[in-house]
This record gives structure tokens, sequence and C-alpha cells, in this order.
């Protein structure tokens, strides 16, 4: 029972008053575990929201944390510096792809994403192109809930009843369980389909008026869907053949979540401009940041008179010293214990093998993965469209499992530091879960023939 309220905080992404109802506190954390109020362990196979990749409670990021509150805690980033931002972001740029060596930081990703629209628009006026002013994006894409972001949104949920900026137009989505099913690793079917759907909309609006093309990598938030195989080289070449920024969304995608540093690096395709956030010091400290190809922050300066700054932007929190700190430890736990490539060697391989060991169990329609990321996909039957996900994601809880429920796809992205044993601990919880929970909904009779 807990000795506050529950009233006050008005939580992000939540039925409050459900939650009000049947609270979920979780009060402890380590390695790859949460901990309920009651001691239940609940493993953690969400990395939080894929922020924890190297783990809960790793005492080096705690240490490195008080140590820089000791020493110095704050100092305006506005005119101003300290240490470790500038440590933090040289030592960063060891691992973009070679062109990109700049970073502007921020403290989420969402903050990252309008950043990075506002970086790629300055940008276009700055070379003299200031009618490139549009954006494209993607269905089902997820860039977080400021009105930039919100923009982008190919969720509609995240999208309605906000305001938002006109001037943007959408990808088809990259899931395709009709002709993809099954797939490990990067799918056969859909780049084409994109392809011919960028020169639509190039033929509509016309090259001359789009600033950029923002989209994940990986899409994250819309149920976890690798690009088709040649995609990501597709979508670069339109985007210089018209003359567009590209920009990678890689606030999941960043820091090993796909078996390189990022997204970027493992399909060798760099784009112009790279957000990031969540696992950037392994989720202990809000930080994130947009990566900059060194070209575009050059135009920039060098467009703008020297006696103001280059950019009229920036938030108080931005490459905080603690955050940094944390992020340098962070990325001396990444190095040391190889976590960025660990999602494309043996781990990644015995990760995907039991993920697909799951194909067995019934209504299952799918199965994705890619590096540390992985998803399943249930046929609801004569359910309601939706609703066998969340009493998926509520039995697995139960059972002592935390996983994602997207409509009826079951996402999964734990830290990277999960062991083999403990992603067989996974495979054992979720099916348990999943085969409770289709005992327990009405399944239609099979006609016999
Ligand atoms: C691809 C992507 N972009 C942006 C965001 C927003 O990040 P934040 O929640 O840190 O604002 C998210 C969050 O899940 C995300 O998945």
């Amino acid at each position: 029972m807990t000795d506050y309220s529950l009233e006050n905080w008005w939580q992000p992404f939540t039925n409050v008053r459900a939650f009000r109802d049947n609270p979920r506190i979780f009060t402890r954390a380590d390695g790859t575990f949460l901990y309920k109020e009651d001691g239940q362990d609940v493993l953690d196979i969400t990395a939080g929201l894929w922020c924890c990749n190297i783990g809960h409670g790793r005492k080096e990021v705690a240490d490195a944390v008080h140590a820089q509150l000791m020493e110095i805690d704050f100092a305006p980033p506005f005119q101003f510096g300290t240490p470790p931002a500038f440590k933090f972001a040289e030592r960063l740029m060891q691992h973009t792809p070679a062109d990109i060596n700049r970073i502007f930081f921020t403290n989420s990703g969402s903050e990252a994403v309008d950043t990075a629209l506002k970086i790629a628009h300055l940008y276009q006026h700055a070379r003299g192109k200031g009618s490139k002013s549009r954006f494209i994006s993607r269905e089902h894409g997820y860039h977080g809930v400021n009105v930039g972001g919100t923009s982008m949104q190919g969720l509609p949920s995240n999208r309605h009843g906000f305001p938002v900026l006109e001037q943007v137009d959408f990808l088809p989505g990259m899931l395709d369980i009709e002709n993809n099913a099954f797939s490990r690793g990067l799918p056969e079917h859909g780049t084409q389909k994109m392809a011919e759907a960028f020169e639509q909309i190039i033929a509509l609006r016309g090259a001359n008026s789009i600033c950029a093309v923002i989209i994940e990598p990986v899409s994250g938030a819309g149920g976890m869907v690798p690009p088709p195989k040649g995609y990501l080289e597709k979508i670069r070449e339109l985007c210089d053949k018209h003359d567009i920024l590209l920009i990678f969304d890689e606030v999941i995608t960043g820091f090993g979540r796909t078996g390189s540093a990022f997204a970027s690096t493992r399909f060798g395709v760099t784009p112009d401009l790279m957000t990031s956030a969540k696992a950037i010091n392994g989720g202990t400290v809000p930080m994130g940041g947009v990566f900059v190809r060194d070209e575009i922050q050059q135009t920039i300066f060098d467009h703008t008179p020297t006696n103001i700054p280059e950019f009229f932007h920036g938030n108080t929190y931005a490459g905080t010293p603690v955050a940094a700190a944390a992020g340098l430890a962070a990325l001396d736990i990444y190095e040391r214990e190889g976590l960025f490539t660990c999602g494309s060697q043996a781990k990644g391989q015995y990760w995907e093998d039991a993920l697909h060991s799951l194909s067995d169990l019934p209504q299952v329609i799918d199965i994705r993965n890619i590096g540390i990321l992985g998803a399943v996909s249930f046929d609801p039957l004569d359910q309601p469209a939706k609703s066998l996900g969340p009493k998926i994601h509520q039995r697995c809880l139960d059972n002592g499992l935390l996983c994602r429920a997207v409509g009826d796809h079951m996402v999964m992205s734990p830290p990277l530091s999960i062991s083999h044993e403990e992603i067989d601990l996974f495979i054992e919880r979720f099916r348990k879960s999943v085969t409770e929970v289709l005992g327990e909904v009405k399944v239609p009779a099979v006609a016999s023939a």
C-alpha cells in the first residue's frame, strides 16, 4: 500500500483513472529486473522505455553523477561551458558516421526532434533555399510530443486534437505482415512501395518546397518494424536526388539497439541530422541531442553575423554537467562490455533464435527482430482488435515480465546487458502468459471437414 497520494501527479501517456484503481508501482531496480512494492521481481524486457540499455543500477554511473554534483552541479550553458559536456561530445563522435562530428544537446527525444526540424529549416535558409519548408514523415512514425514532433506523428491518436504544422506528407508505414511475416532481420518487401510514394509526393509538392524527410530507421512505437532491405539506402538516394535533408530519428535505435552504436552505422547510411536521447546515458539523467553533419553547421555559421548566436535556440539543462558525466560513465560501460555491437554478434543471434521459437504459440501471425529488438504480433481472431495486446501485457506483468503492447503487437527491447539465461527466462514467462490468456479468451471452433 502506498503512503502517498496518487491524485497529484498527472502521468504521461497513462489512463490515470484506471491507474488509480490498479496502481502499478516499482520501488527498486537492479540489472535486468524491476521490483514491485511487494518485492516481486519483474524482468524488464523494455529497458524501461528503451533507455536503460546498460541495465539498471550501474554503480559507476551513480558514482560519476555524485562526483559531478559535488564538483560543479550546474553552470549556464548559454554563453558558458563545463568540461563534461565538451568531453562527452568529443567521445560520442568516435561512434558516429565520419561526416557527423557535432552535437546540440537537449533534455529529451522530443526536444531533439523539434531542434532537428529547426536546424534543417535554418540550413535551407542559410544556403538560400528558404522555399524548402515542407517535411516528409511516415505513417506510424513516432517523433515525440512537442509541436514539431506532433506534426510529424504518423500515429493518429498522438496528433488528434492538437495544433500541428500542416506542411507534412507521409510515406506509407513499413509493417507488411502479408508479405514479410517471420522475417529474421531485414524483410524483403517494401522498398519499392516507399520509393513510389516518395516520388508521388515530389511530383505533387515539388522538390523545391521540401526541407527534410524524418524517419525512424527502425519503426519503434509503431510496433517495432525493421526497414526492408535497401530501404534506407534508397531513401538516402532519393533525398540526394531531390536535394532534401535526411533526418534519422535515432531516439530508440541509438546506443547499440540495432547491433551498432547507431542504426546509421549498422546499415552504412549516413543521414544529415540524427536525433538521440533515452539510452544516451543509460536512462539515468534526462538528456538528448541532435547529431549534425559538419557541413550543415558550417553553412549556418557562415551565414550568420559573427556578433550574435548562430542558433537562437536551447534549453536551460542542455549539456548539463551531471547528465554529461552520466553519459561519460555509461559510454565507458558500453565500450568495455561491447554493448554497441552485441546485437549483431552472438547475443543478437541468441535473441533472434529465442524470439522465433515462439512461432508455435497460437494466433501468432508475425515475429520480427533486429539487433536486440523484437516483436510478436497476434491475430485477435474474434476479440476486438487491440484488446489482446493489453491482456497479454497485464498477464505478463502478473507473471513477472514487463514487455510492451502496441495494439496486438508485443514489443521487446531489453537492456543490451541481458544474459542468455535472462533471455530464456523471458521466453518462459512470455510463453506462460500468452498461453494463459489465449486459454481464457474464447477461441472460435474450427469447422470440421
Ligand atoms: C523515435 C522517437 N522519437 C522521439 C521520442 C521522444 O522522446 P522523449 O520521450 O524523450 O521526448 C521517442 C520516444 O519514445 C521516440 O521513440
